[in-house]
Parts: structure tokens; C-alpha cells; sequence
């Protein structure tokens, strides 16, 4: 099977956590379009969405499928969403698509984190992929230099990007992220660090895993 192919198998096989009659928090990303378009066949038995990013907006839109704005939503079952990395506890690197401030918000209105990823997205340690962190634009220099004096890391701004918030994204390299819990909330002290790709408070408690033995389910609980 291709990477494209075990995308849309976990897309489909994510159906089975879409709680009836509730709202469902949507991610962002290729794997995510597949649940999108997956979502559209049972529209009628959801009471919505709340999205994670203007794209995912737009698709689900498309679909016919209602989007909340997520300050009318307490609290959701469930947020589908993809991962660049994720390790065998469900901590994941997540930001590749830009979408991570959002991301982490609907992320934290969900009961549970159901990560769709290919095979290809599981490691032992976090930090192969360059990890996203989103910072205001004036602090982006600061946060690069304090990255290798604290880590050793090699941040790079990503040229071109402005995410939906309006800020730019660095992406550091070199990092091998053995305690994604304690760096998460290092990080996320730093003055102009806006939100920091490392989801371990808000980790997987299910992962849909697409293999070419089909979908492997690793629970986290
Ligand atoms: C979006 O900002 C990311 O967090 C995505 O969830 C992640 O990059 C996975 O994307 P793909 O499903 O396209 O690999």
C-alpha cells in the first residue's frame, strides 16, 4: 500500500470513535483530509465540527459539514487529528502543516486524543522531525538562540509561513526529546514562545496506526 492508502484507511477507521449526536474536533493535514471526506458520509449524525485550522474549515465546509466556533463548545468526546511523530507512550511532535496553536486548543476541549498516522510516524524517541514551534514574530531570534544554548538545537524560521494566528513558525533540529513532558513545559515559559509542537500534556490515548496489515490499534491509557 502507499502512504496515501493507509492515510485513507486510518481516515475511515477513525469513524468508529465519532461519538453520534456530538460535536467532533477535527486536526489538520493530509491523513485529516481523509477523515474530512470519511466524515462526510455519517454528516447527518454529527452535531458538527470544531476545526483546528482555516483548511480544515474550508474542506469540512465544502462537505456540507457544520463548523462551531469552539468558544460555543465546552467539551468535545473526541479530537481526530494527525502526528509527525509519535513515540509508544502517544506523546506526539506535531506543527509540520503549521496548525499546531489551534491544534493543541481543540485538542483541549476533547475528552480524548485519537491519533490517524502511517506506520512510517512511530519512534522511540521524539525529535528525528524537526520540531514546530510557533513564536511572535519580534521574539523569533531570542527563542532560535535560547534553543541551542538550552538544547543544542538548530532552529530555523520557516520561510514564508504565517500561521493562522498571525505569527511564524521556527523549526528546530537536533533534539532528542527524552522527557517530551518536562520539555513541553520548559518551552512553553519561554517569553514569545506562542505554542510548542511537543503534545504530551495533550498526547494520544488511541492511535490508528495504518501498516500494510491494515489498522493497528495502540491504546496509551
Ligand atoms: C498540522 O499542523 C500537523 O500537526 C499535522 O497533524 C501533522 O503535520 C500531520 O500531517 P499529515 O497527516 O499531513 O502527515
Amino acid at each position: 500500500m502507499t502512504q496515501d492508502e493507509l492515510k485513507a484507511l486510518v481516515g475511515r477507521a477513525a469513524l468508529d470513535y465519532v461519538v453520534p449526536g456530538t460535536v467532533v474536533g477535527v486536526g489538520t493535514g493530509s491523513t485529516v483530509n481523509c477523515f474530512i471526506d470519511a466524515l462526510a458520509t455519517i454528516k447527518d449524525r454529527i452535531a458538527g465540527a470544531v476545526s483546528s485550522s482555516v483548511a480544515s474549515t474550508l474542506r469540512l465546509q465544502a462537505h456540507g459539514i457544520t463548523v462551531l466556533d469552539s468558544n460555543t463548545v465546552q467539551a468535545i468526546p473526541v479530537y481526530i487529528d494527525g502526528a509527525d511523530e509519535i513515540d509508544h507512550r502517544g506523546c506526539m511532535i506535531k506543527g509540520g502543516g503549521a496548525a499546531l496553536t489551534r491544534e493543541k486548543i481543540v485538542a483541549d476541549l476533547a475528552d480524548r486524543f485519537i491519533c490517524i498516522a502511517d506506520e512510517s510516524k512511530l519512534v522511540d524517541v521524539l525529535g528525528r522531525f524537526p520540531l514546530p514551534v510557533e513564536v511572535i514574530p519580534m521574539a523569533a531570534a531570542q527563542v532560535a538562540r535560547r534553543f541551542a544554548s538550552a538544547y543544542g538545537g538548530q532552529a530555523t524560521l520557516r520561510a514564508g509561513v504565517t500561521t493562522d494566528n498571525g505569527n511564524v513558525l521556527l523549526d528546530v533540529r537536533g533534539l532528542a526529546i527524552a522527557d517530551p513532558l518536562a520539555m513541553e513545559a520548559e518551552i512553553n515559559q519561554w517569553p514569545g514562545v506562542v505554542t510548542v509542537g511537543i503534545f504530551a500534556r495533550h498526547r494520544a490515548r488511541v492511535c490508528l496506526l495504518g501498516t500494510e496489515q491494515g489498522v493497528k490499534t495502540l491504546s496509551f491509557d
